[in-house]
C-alpha cells in the first residue's frame, strides 16, 4: 500500500549515526589484536550449501534444529544464511586448498550472522561477530594465544567486568570414555521425548538446558573433565599455564556446554556481568574433527566468535564508551558562492591528509551553520567570506574553548 511505513524486520540488530560510531569502533578494536597477531582477512558469502550446517554445526543443536534460515533459491537448491563463520572458514579453506600450504591457516572474519531466536536485549536474528580460526597446528600455546587475543580485544575497548570460562571437552578417548557413563546416568532420567532426542545425538546437551528440573536432575551427573585421557589433561594443564604466564584470569568451568557440536579440547566463553540473560560476549574453542567432517583432510583447528553488539552493550553499561564518537577535525562555513567553490578545494585537499572535514552547504545563514557546526561535534570550524578569500587568511575557532586564531589558508593542516 502507499505511503505506509515500513519497518526492519523484527529482531534485527542496525547501527544508525550517532551510535553507529560506537559500533564501528568497538568492532575495529576486537579486530586489531587478531591483525597484530598475523591473521589474515577471509570474507566468505554470506549463504552457504544448507548441508554445510547440518553436517558442520550439528543436528542436535537448537542453531541448526531450530534457528536456520533455510529457503530453497531458484534453483531449488537448499541455501542458508550463515548461522555461525566457522564452518563457512572451513568449507573454503578446504575449497581453495589453504591447508596444503603453511600452516597453520590463521583467518579473521567479521560480518552478520543468522539465527532465528526469540529476540529479546542483546539477542537478535541478525547478528554481528568478529571471529579468528587457526586451522592445521596442536599446540596448546596457540590455544592460549587465541584466547589472549580474544581478551585483548575487550580490553582494548576498556572492559573490565567480565569473566573468562574455560574448560575441555578433551579427545575422542576422553569423550568415549565418559559418554558410556553419561549415557547410563541418562538412562535413570525420565526425560520427554524431544530431550532424549537430543541426547541421543549428543548427551552433553543436556547440560546446556536451562529449564530448573534439568539442571537439578544433572546435578550428579558425571562430568567429562573427570574423564580426560591422559593426552588431553596434559594440554588442558599447558593451556592454563600459558593463560597464567599471560596474567589472564580465568575460571575453569567444567559444566559449560557450548551451542556447536564441532568443539573438543579446549572451548572457552568470556560471560560479561552486567548484561543479564545474554551474557555471552563471545565463545570458541578446538574442533579438531571438523575439517574431515566437511571432506577435507584431518587437520585440527580452534577459534573464537566474538559478539560485536554484545561488546558494545557491555561498553555501554560499563560507561566506557562515548556515545559520540564521531569527531570531525574542521568545519567549513562559506558564504556565498566563491566561497563555496574555495571550501569544496580546501576540503578535498585537508582529506588528502587524513583529515575529516565537512562543509555547511545550503547557504544557510550564519547562526543556523554555526549551530550545524557545534551539533557536528568538530574540533574547529572557518567562516570562509569574501573578506577571508581576498586576505587568504581565516579566523580558526576552537569550539570548545571558544578561542580564535589568525591562520594562513595554506596553512591550516598544520594548524590542524
Ligand atoms: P557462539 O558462541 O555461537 O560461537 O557465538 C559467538 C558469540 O556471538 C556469542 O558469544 C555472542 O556474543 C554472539 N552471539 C551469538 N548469537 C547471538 C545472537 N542471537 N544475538 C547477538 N549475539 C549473538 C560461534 O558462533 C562459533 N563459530 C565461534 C567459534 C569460532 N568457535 C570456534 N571458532
Amino acid at each position: 500500500m502507499a505511503g505506509q511505513k515500513i519497518s526492519a524486520p523484527k529482531g534485527v540488530s542496525e547501527y544508525v549515526p550517532d551510535r553507529s560510531a560506537a559500533f564501528e569502533y568497538v568492532r575495529e578494536r576486537l579486530v586489531a589484536p587478531a591483525k597484530s597477531a598475523g591473521y589474515k582477512l577471509i570474507e566468505l558469502p554470506i549463504f552457504e550449501d544448507t548441508e554445510l550446517f547440518t553436517r558442520g554445526v550439528g543436528e542436535s543443536t537448537d542453531v541448526v534444529s531450530k534457528e536456520m534460515y533455510t529457503f530453497e533459491d531458484r534453483g531449488g537448491r537448499s541455501i542458508t544464511l550463515r548461522p555461525e563463520g566457522t564452518a563457512g572458514v572451513m568449507r573454503a579453506v578446504i575449497e581453495h586448498g589453504l591447508d596444503r600450504g603453511q600452516l597453520p591457516v590463521k583467518v579473521w572474519y567479521s560480518g552478520q550472522f543468522f539465527r532465528a531466536e526469540r529476540p529479546q536485549a542483546g539477542r537478535y536474528r541478525q547478528f554481528y561477530q568478529v571471529g579468528i580460526e587457526a586451522i592445521g597446528l596442536d599446540d596448546p600455546a596457540i590455544d592460549a594465544e587465541v584466547i589472549a587475543i580474544a581478551d585483548a580485544g575487550f580490553r582494548s575497548i576498556g572492559l573490565s567486568k567480565y569473566r573468562l570460562e574455560i574448560t575441555s571437552l578433551g579427545d575422542l578417548d576422553s569423550r568415549a570414555a565418559h559418554r558410556v557413563d553419561l549415557v547410563k546416568f541418562i538412562q535413570t532420567l525420565t526425560l520427554d521425548e524431544a530431550t532424549a532426542a537430543r541426547a541421543a545425538i549428543n548427551p552433553l546437551r543436556l547440560f546446556d538446558d536451562k529449564r530448573e528440573e534439568m539442571q537439578k536432575a544433572m546435578a550428579d551427573a558425571p562430568l567429562l573433565i573427570n574423564y580426560l585421557s591422559e593426552v588431553s589433561r596434559l594440554q588442558f594443564e599447558q593451556v592454563q599455564k600459558y593463560l597464567d604466564a599471560l596474567e589472564i584470569k580465568y575460571v575453569v568451568n567444567p559444566r559449560m556446554v557450548r551451542g556447536l557440536d564441532y568443539y573438543t579440547g579446549t572451548t572457552f566463553e568470556f560471560v560479561h556481568e552486567l548484561l543479564g540473560a545474554q551474557s555471552g560476549i563471545g565463545g570458541g574453542g578446538r574442533y579438531d574433527g571438523l575439517m574431515e567432517q566437511l571432506g577435507g583432510q584431518s587437520l585440527s583447528g580452534i577459534g573464537f566468535g566474538l559478539g560485536v553488539d554484545r561488546a558494545l552493550l557491555a561498553a555501554e553499561a560499563e560507561g566506557v564508551i562515548a556515545s559520540n564518537a564521531f569527531v570531525s577535525d574542521l568545519f567549513i562555513i562559506p558564504l556565498g558562492e566563491v566561497a563555496k567553490v574555495k571550501a569544496l578545494t580546501i576540503a578535498a585537499q585537508l582529506r588528502t591528509s587524513g583529515k575529516i572535514i565537512e562543509i555547511a552547504f545550503g547557504d544557510r545563514a550564519l547562526k543556523g551553520a554555526m549551530k550545524a557546526a557545534d551539533k557536528s561535534g568538530a574540533t574547529y570550524v572557518i567562516v570562509l567570506g569574501e573578506s577571508e578569500i581576498s586576505s587568504g587568511t581565516v579566523e580558526l575557532k576552537e569550539m570548545k574553548s571558544g578561542q580564535t586564531l589568525s591562520v594562513k589558508i595554506d596553512s591550516l593542516l598544520e594548524a590542524l
